[in-house]
């Protein structure tokens, strides 16, 4: 089959692999109708992780069952299906306690978590790809409703950037009628900005310096802020009588830079500490490594962020960070889908055929005006 394989930094092509095969008695193999690039494999494709040349990306994957093992029960072959990013068991301590992101069986002893097509996130090969190969497929996958072939562009933000955005409101605690803040733009910030507002929030900032970026946020009703024009610490101080907002949400990552380019990878964390109200919470879902031996200085190489804790510690702040449990959100966000309560593929800015995803790579990378997010279809002809 074609997939979409990491070759070197910057350096993504369309090889001919292995067709993945059942190998367990529990997978699903899927036959992948739409797969997101994702900022995760914007770090990975830059090469500042670990992830192996050689290797297929992709976790964010919707498609139809054109197999199942024997000892799948529910997953039958013609379903729709969204699967989490997140690999998971279904039975280790975490799982049970619908910690699927820190699954304790699907990565290597040793390391809680796995993840389709990503680094350190065990063997697991990724859904950029004509087909994939689902392990634990009652667990792992959810089914779609009947809209689904025709509504694949919502449904597909189910496998990560809408659950994602919706666990950062929830680790930031929002409840209807709070303000929160959010940095970052992009599809997880706007995700963020979605979910806040599907949840009732009373103001949502959003803060970037990609006007492309900031104009979707504004369709919503989010607070544009552009960090390139002004403060955003001051802008949210200034609408809250120099309080903060009540809550903020990290949708940037250790990559954050400014708006000249340089990074800084406790921008975000900072402004957030500076921009939200004393008690408040901060729910980080932006990525941040454990070591990173490409970025610009020798504590950030060892996976250091120069974070001000004093201010966070003095305002009484708390704040979560992780992986988001897709599982935990997914099916209640399906029927937000399916009863036309939102509608996540507004954010879509390109339909591609696998074959062009060098270039999509080459374009999202770079912020390029007008690529928000970009769907690959597989199934569609490269002509
Ligand atoms: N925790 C999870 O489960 C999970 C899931 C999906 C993605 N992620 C992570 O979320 C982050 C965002 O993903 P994305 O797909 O939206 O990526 P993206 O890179 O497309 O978007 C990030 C946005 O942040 C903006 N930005 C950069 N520095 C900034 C700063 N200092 N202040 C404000 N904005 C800034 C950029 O201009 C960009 O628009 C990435 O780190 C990604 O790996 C985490
Ligand atoms: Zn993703
Ligand atoms: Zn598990």
């Amino acid at each position: 089959m074609k997939a979409v394989v990491y070759r070197s930094p910057r350096d993504v092509r369309v090889e001919q692999v292995p067709d993945p095969r059942i190998e367990k008695p529990t997978d699903a193999i899927v036959r992948i109708t739409s797969t997101n690039i994702c900022g995760s494999d914007l770090h990975m494709y830059e090469g500042r992780t670990s992830f192996e040349p050689g290797r297929v990306f992709g976790h964010e994957n919707l498609g139809e069952v054109v197999e199942v093992g024997d000892a799948v029960e529910k997953i039958k072959v013609g379903d729709m299906v969204s699967a989490p990013f997140n690999v998971s068991c279904g039975h280790c301590r975490n799982c049970e306690r619908q910690l699927t992101n820190y699954c304790l069986t699907a990565n290597t002893p040793g390391i809680a978590g796995a993840a389709y097509g990503f680094a350190d996130m065990g063997p697991w090969q990724g859904g950029q790809a004509e087909y994939l190969r689902v392990p634990w497929a009652d667990f792992d996958a959810l089914r779609l409703p009947e809209d689904a072939r025709d509504r694949q562009n919502d449904y597909v933000m189910l496998s990560d950037i809408f659950p994602t955005g919706w666990h950062s409101t929830e680790m930031a605690g929002l409840y209807p009628g709070d303000t929160v803040v959010i940095y970052g733009a992009g599809p997880v910030g706007l995700m963020a900005a979605l979910s806040a507002t599907l949840k009732s929030a009373s103001r949502v900032w959003i803060v970037d310096r990609h006007p492309d970026r900031l104009r979707l946020a504004e369709e919503i009703g989010a607070i544009p802020i552009d960090d390139s024009k002004v403060d955003p610490v001051q802008f949210v101080l200034d609408q809250t009588n120099g309080w903060g907002a009540d809550c903020g949400c990290e949708c940037v990552g250790y990559q954050a830079h400014d708006p000249m380019g340089q990074e800084h990878n406790n921008d975000t964390l900072d402004k957030l500490v500076r921009s939200v109200k004393f008690t408040g919470r901060i729910g980080t879902v932006g990525v941040y490594v454990p070591q990173d031996p490409k970025a610009p200085d020798e504590f950030e190489k060892q996976g250091k962020v120069p974070f001000d804790f004093g201010l966070h510690w003095f305002k009484g702040q708390t704040q979560g960070a992780g992986q988001c449990p897709v599982k935990r959100y997914n099916r209640n966000l399906r029927s937000l889908i399916h009863g036309n309560k939102c509608t996540p593929s507004w954010i879509v800015s390109h339909e591609l055929p696998l074959e062009r995803a060098p270039e999509a790579y080459k374009a999202f990378d770079a912020r390029e005006s007008g690529w928000t997010k970009v769907v690959l279809k597989p199934q569609m002809s490269a002509s």
